[in-house]
């Protein structure tokens, strides 16, 4: 009997059941006596040897549903060597559960901060195989991660909702949109949902651009303006800061984010009223979207393929439509940004949305 463990780590998103039951499906149908067991809450279920022992009919029915069976939990990785409050050496005790469990592999699904634990176990000699999992589809390697699509469908959604009530009041709209450092979620929902100006962490803003932009559409009669603004943008000024002394102007900072800073510069230098909209995370939230159904799917199936041949230390991932299998230590620690001179930026520019630079 082979068995395979399963875990979910770090923020969740719609499609980590639909992925898990691809990969299920493939193994029960392709190998003869295997086993599925899933890890609770992510890496902690590993270090804490807490587990359940998977059944064919728990992958049953969940191709839409959202969340993860098994749960998850954020474990950072920068304190994975560090004991835990009892004197636990966690890299250790993961290993042990592995080898108690007497473990064929180890199928993590994950983000950036999972590959890293991911690749660090790979060095540590367990047989590892992972799925790319973020709705800030920014993990190196792949085109796209499972989760983004339905994220893009949901913050695309509220921005539409904005539209008509926006359009109604004549008024500068703010919809702030999840994507930590990158900007992914925020061009493709801004576009999908004809935002006026798109504001991205890859490139700082001028505020003196963004408001010329509004007062641009003012000028052409225009009564109101969207800003679709990534959670992670920067100033021009701020970008120039030195880590630390951003952080400390941060933490004194008398905005909830970043979008309530940029409305009120708006205000001051227009005079145009201001609101601001975060849909947080109601955009890891629900079903996922078809396309990401079809993703996991074959995400799933491509990750049971590689333990069915042994192939080891491998993410599965997506490059120009095909299914490609990449190198855990190419993945880990490395991060897939939008590029400012990519060409959706630059049609984006072409048909007059801002980007404040
Ligand atoms: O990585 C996914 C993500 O939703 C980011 O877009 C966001 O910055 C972060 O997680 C929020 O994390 P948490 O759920 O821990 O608040």
């Amino acid at each position: 009997m082979k068995r395979i463990g399963m875990l979910t780590s770090g923020g969740d998103c719609q499609s980590l059941n639909a992925s898990m039951r691809g990969v299920a499906k493939a193994l029960y149908e392709n190998m003869k006596d295997v086993e599925i067991i899933g890890f609770l809450e992510g890496y902690k279920g590993l270090i804490y040897n807490n587990y359940k022992v998977l059944e064919p009919k728990d992958f049953s029915g969940i191709l839409t549903e959202g969340g993860t069976i098994i749960g998850t939990s954020r474990q950072p990785f920068k304190l994975m060597r560090v004991p835990d409050e009892n004197g636990l050496d966690k890299v250790k005790a993961m290993k042990d559960t592995y080898k108690k469990l007497k473990l064929e592999c180890l199928v993590i699904l994950g983000g950036n901060g999972t590959h890293k634990t991911a690749n660090l176990l790979r060095e540590e000699g367990l047989n590892v195989v992972t799925l790319p999992k973020t709705i800030d589809n920014d993990i190196y390697g792949t085109d796209i991660t499972f989760g983004f699509q339905s994220a893009v469908n949901i913050a695309s959604n509220a921005i539409d909702c904005i539209h008509t009530t926006a359009a109604s009041h004549g008024r500068v709209f703010i919809v702030e949109v999840m994507g930590h450092k990158v900007g992914w979620l925020t061009l493709h929902a801004g576009i999908a949902s004809g935002a006026d100006i798109i504001l991205l962490p890859e490139i700082p803003y001028d505020i003196d651009k963004v408001v010329a932009a509004i007062n641009k559409r003012t000028e052409e009669g225009k009564r109101f303006s969207i800003l679709a603004v990534a959670e992670g943008a920067i100033s021009k000024e701020d970008a120039e800061l030195p880590k630390k002394k951003l952080k400390e102007k941060r933490a004194k900072s008398k905005y909830p984010s970043i979008s309530y800073e940029i409305g009120e510069r708006i205000k001051e230098k227009t005079g145009q009223e201001i609101r601001v909209t975060i849909p947080g995370h109601t955009q890891r939230g629900g079903s996922p979207c078809p396309y990401d159904r079809v993703l996991s799917t074959r995400f799933g199936a491509a990750a049971a393929k590689l333990i069915l041949n042994k192939e080891y230390g491998y993410m599965v991932g997506m490059r120009n439509g095909e299914i490609v299998k990449v190198p855990l230590e190419e993945v880990a620690g490395r991060l897939k940004v939008v590029d400012p001179n990519c060409s959706a930026i630059k049609e984006a520019k072409l048909i007059g949305i801002s980007f404040g630079d």
